[in-house]
C-alpha cells in the first residue's frame, strides 16, 4: 500500500469560499483538529496578504505541532521571505510558491511570457530552498496550458529544488481521464526516478474534483490537497471526508492509504461548518445528515438485517453516532465528562466545569439531553472569549398583535444591568436591549437557527454573523428557548468584539 499525504488547505484555500471569514480562535481550533485527525501537511494561509494573516499563520507554526506547517507565496521574493519569517518557528513547514501555467493566465494576470515564467520559477524556488529544505511549487490552470510547456515548467522546478511538485485543476476543466493521463506523464517524463512527490490540487467546478484526484492517485500522485466539506474558491476543492473514506473503503482497488483516523471527520466537519457558516448539504457524501439515512422500506428492512446490505462503510467509522447516550438532569459531572470523551472532546478541567454548568441549567429545563444535543453545547461554546457581559434573564412580550418588547438583564463588569427595548421582532427587541446596555451595536449580516434533533422540543442552535465598523464577527447560541439562543449568539459577537477576535478579510493583492 502506499501512503498517500493528506495537505489540507480548510485554511488557506477553503477560506477563500466567499463569504467565509475565519477568526483566530477559530483557525486554531481548526488546526488542532486537523492535527489530531493526522493530517500530513496544514496549509495555514497566505502570510503576505496580510498582517492579520501573517499573524495567524505565525501563531499555528507556533503553537501547533506533530504536522508539517505550509505557507502560500507567490513566485515572489517578499512572499516567500514573508511566508518564511512566519514559519520558521515551526517544528516541521514547508514554503509553497506558485505561478501559472496557462497562456489566458500568463497574458491577462501575470503579464509575462512563457520563457520568463521558467526563468522566474527557476531563480524563486531556489530562493525559497535557501530558507527550508521542504519547497512546494504550483503551477495554476495546468488543464487549460499547453502540456508539453507543463512538462518543462515542472522539470525547471525539480532542477531548482522542488521537493513537491503539484498541479492544480485551478479551474476544475479537467476529466478523470484527462487529468490522470496528465499525472502519468509527469511521473513518467518529469519525476522519472527521482525523490519529489506529485500533489494534487482540484477544484469542483463540474464536479469532479474528487474524480480527478483519485484518478491522479492511480497515476502517481502521492499527495492531496483537499478541504473539510470540501469549501474552497467558487464550487469548492477536493473533499477531504470523500477522499479519505474513498481510499479507505476501496483501499483493495487504489492499493493506497492515508493515516487520517476517520473517527475525527465528523467532529471536524461540523466544526468547519459552524465557523465558516457553509451549510452542509444533507445529501453531501460521508458527512451529510443523510448520508447514513434509509428512507425507503425496502432499504430499512434489508440494513435492519444486516448493514452490509446498503452500507458500505459504518457511521462509526467517521465519528458519528459515537456512543449514542442520554444524560439527565441528575446526571454528574463524571457521566459528564464520560460522554464529551466518547463523542470525542478532551478538554481541561475549567472548560468542562463551564460546559457542565450550561448542561445543567438546560437539562433542568429540558429533561434529558442526546448525543447531537451535547455536541451542539459544546460546539456554540467552543472559542473562549472572556464573558464580559453575560446573559441573566430575558423576558419577552410578542404576539400577533402587540408591539414586541423584551426585558434583558446583564452581568456586566460594572454589576447586573437591565433594559427594555422593542422592535419589529421578539429577536429584534432582545439585541435592542442588549445594544443599550453594552454600547456596542453590531450589524446583523448573516442568521441561521436549526432545530439540533428533530421533535418539536429539540433545542434550537442560532448561528450568525455580525459586522462592527469593518470587522466580521461570529456568535452562537443554543437554548430550548430560540429568543435566548439568539441573544446568546449575539452577546458572544459582543464579547468577541471586546477580545479583539474578528476578522477583516482583506482582498489577495493582485498576482
Ligand atoms: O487552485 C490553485 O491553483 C491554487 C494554487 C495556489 C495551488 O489554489
Ligand atoms: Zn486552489
Amino acid at each position: 500500500m502506499r501512503h498517500i499525504k493528506i495537505f489540507d488547505t480548510t485554511l488557506r484555500d477553503g477560506e477563500q469560499s466567499p463569504g467565509v471569514a475565519l477568526s483566530v480562535p477559530q483557525k486554531l481550533e481548526i488546526a488542532h483538529g486537523l492535527a489530531r485527525m493526522g493530517v500530513d501537511i496544514i496549509e495555514a494561509g497566505f502570510p503576505i496578504t496580510s498582517q492579520g494573516d501573517f499573524d495567524c499563520v505565525n501563531r499555528i507554526a507556533r503553537e501547533v505541532r506533530g504536522v508539517n506547517i505550509c505557507g502560500l507565496a507567490r513566485t515572489h521574493k517578499k512572499d516567500i521571505e514573508t511566508a518564511a519569517r512566519a514559519l520558521d518557528v515551526a517544528e516541521k513547514w514547508r514554503i509553497h510558491t506558485f505561478t501559472s501555467a496557462s497562456d489566458v493566465h500568463l497574458e491577462f494576470m501575470l503579464k509575462k511570457s512563457r520563457a520568463e515564467i521558467l526563468e522566474i520559477s527557476d531563480e524563486m524556488i531556489r530562493y525559497a530552498r535557501t530558507f527550508c529544505d521542504d519547497v512546494e511549487f504550483s503551477a495554476q490552470d495546468v488543464m487549460r496550458a499547453d502540456f508539453d510547456y507543463v512538462i518543462q515548467l515542472f522539470n525547471v522546478a525539480i532542477e531548482a529544488g522542488a521537493t513537491t511538485i503539484n498541479i492544480p485543476d485551478t479551474t476544475g476543466y479537467g476529466t478523470p481521464l484527462e487529468y490522470g493521463q496528465l499525472i502519468a506523464r509527469i511521473r513518467d517524463e518529469v519525476v522519472r526516478d527521482r525523490n519529489v512527490a506529485i500533489s494534487t490540487h482540484c477544484h469542483d467546478d463540474l464536479g469532479m474534483a474528487v474524480a480527478n484526484s483519485l484518478a491522479a492517485v492511480e497515476n502517481g500522485a502521492t499527495q492531496v490537497e483537499c478541504t473539510i466539506n470540501g469549501i474552497g474558491e467558487r464550487a469548492g476543492n477536493t473533499s477531504l471526508e470523500e477522499i479519505v473514506m474513498a481510499l479507505y473503503t476501496r483501499g483493495d482497488y487504489y492499493q493506497a492509504k492515508t493515516q487520517i483516523n476517520t473517527k475525527e471527520i465528523y467532529r471536524l466537519s461540523r466544526m468547519v461548518s459552524r465557523h465558516s457558516g457553509m451549510v452542509v448539504q444533507p445529501n453531501k457524501a460521508v458527512v451529510g445528515d443523510n448520508a447514513f439515512a434509509h428512507e425507503a422500506g425496502i432499504h430499512q428492512d434489508g440494513v435492519l438485517k444486516n448493514k452490509a446490505t446498503y452500507e458500505i462503510m459504518n457511521a462509526e467509522l467517521v465519528g458519528r453516532e459515537a456512543g449514542v447516550l442520554v444524560l439527565g438532569k441528575h446526571s454528574g459531572r463524571a457521566a459528564f465528562n464520560k460522554a464529551l470523551e466518547d463523542l470525542g472532546y478532551h478538554f481541561d478541567k475549567d472548560r468542562v466545569q463551564n460546559l457542565f454548568n450550561r448542561f445543567k441549567d438546560i437539562a433542568d429545563r429540558k429533561g434529558a439531553l442526546g448525543s447531537e444535543e451535547i455536541r451542539s453545547l459544546v460546539e456554540t461554546s467552543d472559542i473562549e472569549i472572556p464573558e464580559v457581559f453575560k446573559l441573566e434573564s430575558i423576558q419577552v412580550l410578542s404576539g400577533t398583535h402587540v408591539v414586541p418588547t423584551a426585558t434583558v438583564t446583564l452581568e456586566t463588569p460594572g454589576g447586573p444591568k437591565q433594559h427594555a427595548a422593542s422592535g419589529d421582532g421578539p429577536v429584534d427587541a432582545v439585541y435592542r436591549a442588549i445594544n443599550a446596555i453594552t454600547n456596542i451595536y453590531p450589524v446583523l449580516e448573516n442568521y441561521r437557527i436549526e432545530a439540533v434533533t428533530e421533535n418539536s422540543e429539540a433545542l434550537g442552535e442560532v448561528s450568525i454573523r455580525a459586522r462592527i465598523g469593518e470587522i466580521v464577527y461570529s456568535g452562537n447560541g443554543v437554548s430550548t428557548d430560540i429568543v435566548e439562543s439568539s441573544a446568546r449568539a449575539w452577546l458572544e459577537v459582543v464579547n468577541a468584539s471586546i477580545a479583539n477576535v474578528g476578522v477583516k478579510k482583506e482582498a489577495m493583492t493582485a498576482i
